[in-house]
């Protein structure tokens, strides 16, 4: 491919966890995006950080090969490297920093650090239509729950996020109680489309302003088994025997699955609905990882439609991690010269 003057080509590298992903975007349009995933981790119920970080090796360079070839790129037309900085597991964010630098070295490129979380929210700038600034966005993942306005792509303002644990914890915590498999925010989805979501009513946290909470809901959750669903007092009493709790489970899972995910959206849109209330923003956006819920986005569709809301959700690829929004936040950062220096180190956590 010949490459034209004006044509910026940007190769982004994304291994802040368990998915190790290389993009590249060609002014502002993403042309490819090349995501590895971890199996290896399901066996222990969680990422191992070790093994994560021997995975990302493994994978690094056959995932850019194939994220260079997808776009149909070398690596001699490549202007800028961007990578994810922080936040993450440190083993993991090593690797692809580590790798990003040496190529932005050896290519004689500028290099460009990404915050992950700021990624996510620009991850709906990958498509159109898009948001209008200022927008709001609620970023869920595994780690995260924040409320952000995003004024323009380099200056966003968190004004809400978690006390305790992130929306997807909450989901994939839950799944453990239930005896599912990690990680198992896709699994309570996928129960929950056939479960009936009001049969049992899991207690909503008062949390002062935007911020959120989640940890009591995992115990009312534990309690709530504990008792085999026989009260709806989440109390700590063990009144159902291991058997009794294993068949409620069983019987029951589509509606307990409901229920549990009907809790957690109502917690996450009523703090963006009093967010959109008090900053008076209606452009919406979703983004992270428990954005591909179809109770999340069917809600929020819901919700945008009842208070004339504009709404933006990224397609399924670019809201668990990818390089694709690593790509789109490098793009806007190279235009607003913001470069890293080859001194740059990765950092496991880090405010933006
Ligand atoms: O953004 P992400 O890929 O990684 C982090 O930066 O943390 O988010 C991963 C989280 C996990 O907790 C996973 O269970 C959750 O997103 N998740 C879901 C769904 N798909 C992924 N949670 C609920 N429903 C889903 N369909
Ligand atoms: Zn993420």
């Amino acid at each position: 491919m010949v490459k034209k003057e004006e044509m910026l080509s940007i190769l982004a590298i994304e291994s802040s966890c368990d998915e190790t992903s290389a993009s590249v975007c060609v002014d502002g349009k993403i042309l490819s995006n090349f995501i590895a995933n971890q199996t290896i981790h399901e066996k222990y119920g969680g990422v191992v950080p070790e093994l994560a970080s021997r995975a990302h090796m493994q994978h690094i360079v056959p995932v850019v090969d194939a994220a260079l070839k997808q776009a149909g790129i070398g690596l001699s037309s490549i202007d800028a490297v961007a990578f994810t900085q922080s936040p993450g597991l440190i083993g993991s964010l090593l690797v692809g920093s580590q790798f990003a630098k040496s190529l932005a070295f050896s290519l004689n490129k500028p290099l460009i650090a990404v915050h992950h979380m700021q990624a996510h929210v620009l991850a709906n700038l990958i498509d159109d239509p898009q948001p209008s600034f200022p927008f709001l966005c609620l970023t869920v993942s595994g780690g995260h729950t924040q409320i952000v306005v995003c004024h323009s792509p380099t200056s966003l303002e968190v004004i809400g996020e978690t006390i305790d644990d992130a929306a997807g914890e909450a989901f994939d915590k839950s799944a453990k109680l239930l005896g599912l498999p990690y990680p198992g925010g896709p699994l309570i989805d996928k129960y929950a489309k056939d479960g009936d979501p009001r049969r049992f009513k899991f207690p909503e946290p008062q949390i002062a302003a935007l911020n959120f909470s989640f940890s009591g809901l995992k115990t009312s959750i534990l309690y709530f088994l504990q008792n085999a669903g026989k009260s709806n007092l989440f109390k700590e009493e063990f009144t159902a025997t291991a058997e009794e709790k294993k068949d409620f489970i069983e019987n029951n899972l589509p509606d307990i699955c409901a229920s549990i995910q009907d809790r957690i959206v109502s917690i996450l849109l009523n703090k963006l609905k009093k967010a959109s209330v008090q900053t008076g923003i209606r452009d919406i956006c979703l983004a992270g990882g428990v954005s591909a819920n179809s109770g999340l986005r069917n809600a929020l569709e819901a919700l945008g439609k009842k208070e004339g809301w504009k709404t933006f959700i990224p397609a399924f690829p670019y809201c668990t991690d990818n390089a694709a929004m690593i790509a789109i936040t490098g793009y806007h950062k190279y235009m607003a010269g913001q470069f890293a220096d080859l001194s740059v180190t990765a950092s496991a956590r880090a405010e933006w």
